[in-house]
């Protein structure tokens, strides 16, 4: 892209000020400014609306099974599961791409050290849950792992320095996910240097355009790959490719399915999976009106009590179906390095956005999710602070009262 070309598509979307600098530049930084404005998806521009506040349908309970109906039906949802995983039908997707910026550290947080008295990564939780798995199969299930600009060398270089965890490593394919810029309040995309818009992970909902971009699609189709388990990297109890919750989405003959647990009260910060206007929907705590927050059946029970704990199923023939137009972008409000008045700023408070896509966005578009009932304190501990609620602190107790050594 030429300096004019550049220049008519940023008066076009109201972003002029990234020339601001162009005439200070040298040859090779003007044409690095060029090629990063080139890159960015200016389209997706035009449907962000700031400071948006969703108005919210008529919701209705999910589909769910309970941990009672769970038990009832446990032997033949393990068997109609572990099958499909015998056949090769099941891959795993670990979103690992996020920055992982309320925790603090300055690595992947997979590699975090969740141990006490031994080291023992997140990661090598996690693998340790699919190796088992595997070994009950007699097959080992393809894992994608997807990083991000941020994270991708060291998190390849740590799975590489630890054998793959005792995993098969031809098994295990890496993919990066895309970026989008990052804006100020008002909608203007920051500049990371005079010749470099701010670029940061664009969410973790794109992963399956991602894994696709990369050239995993072939791959899938190739092995007959029918259902991919996504999960995330923070939960340091996640059960991957769980043979009875695969066999319970089979047996439901829904397109996709999540593992959800009771929240603990209403007013706990965790998106509920429910229906909106009658479709499979995930609201977030933020957005959940209050009569349905606290509205409670028969039982005493809520209503809406069920929490999403990243862990989905989706089928693989559906998303090929939904993934062919893009996932809207969701702000989040961040501290962002760049530069102001010719220098670089180094925020104290948040001052703009970062864009994000969901995976509950594609849920939506699934077509119908069947919540799985889990046992909090067996299948979820979420590392998002180092101490306080969802800590390394809750994270190490949950481990040790599972009986992990750490
Ligand atoms: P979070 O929403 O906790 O975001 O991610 P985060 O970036 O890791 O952490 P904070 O908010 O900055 O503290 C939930 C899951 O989605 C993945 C994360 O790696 C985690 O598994 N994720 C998030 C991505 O893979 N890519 C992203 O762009 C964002």
């Amino acid at each position: 892209m030429d300096y004019s070309a550049a220049k008519a598509l940023l008066e076009k979307y109201n972003q002029s000020h990234l020339l601001e600098y162009y005439g200070e530049l040298d040859g090779e930084s003007r044409r690095r400014l060029l090629s990063g404005i080139a890159d960015i998806d200016f389209a997706a521009f035009e449907n962000l609306t700031f400071h948006r506040k969703k108005e919210v349908g008529a919701l209705s309970p999910a589909d769910t099974v309970s941990l009672e109906e769970i038990e009832k039906n446990r032997e033949e949802y393990y068997k109609t599961g572990l099958d499909a995983i015998k056949k090769g039908k099941v891959a795993a997707v670990l979103l690992a791409g996020g920055q992982g910026t309320r925790l603090g550290i300055n690595a992947p947080k997979g590699t975090f050290n969740i141990g006490v008295n031994k080291w023992l990564s997140i990661f090598e939780c996690q693998m340790r849950d699919l190796l088992r798995v595997a070994e009950r199969a007699g097959f080992y299930p393809h894992l994608f792992i997807m990083t991000s600009v941020i994270n991708d060398g060291q998190t390849r270089a740590f799975f590489k320095d630890n054998n793959y965890f005792g995993y098969d490593g031809g098994k295990i394919h890496f993919y990066m996910q895309k970026t989008a810029p990052a804006v100020s309040f008002e909608g203007k995309i920051l500049l990371q240097e005079k010749c470099a818009p701010v670029l940061t992970p664009n969410g973790n909902g794109g992963w399956y355009s991602s894994l696709i971009e990369a050239g995993c699609g072939k791959l899938i189709n190739d092995e007959g790959i029918e259902w991919l388990n996504v999960y995330g990297v923070d939960n340091v109890l996640q059960k991957i490719c769980d043979p009875v919750f695969l066999g319970a989405t089979l047996s439901s003959g829904l397109a996709c399915s999540g593992k959800v647990v009771k929240k603990v009260n209403a007013e706990e910060k965790v998106g509920v999976l429910c229906k909106e206007d009658g479709l499979s929907t995930i609201v977030e705590y933020y957005e959940m009106p209050d009569r349905y927050k606290y509205e409670t059946d028969a039982a005493g029970q809520l209503v809406y009590r069920y929490g999403v704990t990243l862990n989905y199923f989706f089928n693989v023939k559906k998303l090929n179906e939904v993934c062919a137009s893009p996932l809207p972008y969701h702000l989040a409000e961040k501290k962002i390095n760049c530069i102001k008045d010719g220098k670089v700023f180094i925020p104290e408070k948040p001052n703009g956005y970062k864009l994000e896509t969901l995976t509950v966005d594609l849920v939506k578009l699934m077509g119908g999710c069947l919540g799985f009932e889990v046992v909090r304190e067996k299948e979820f501990a979420p590392v998002k602070n180092m101490t306080g609620a969802d800590s390394v602190d809750t994270a190490r107790a949950l481990l040790i009262k599972n009986g992990v050594q750490i």
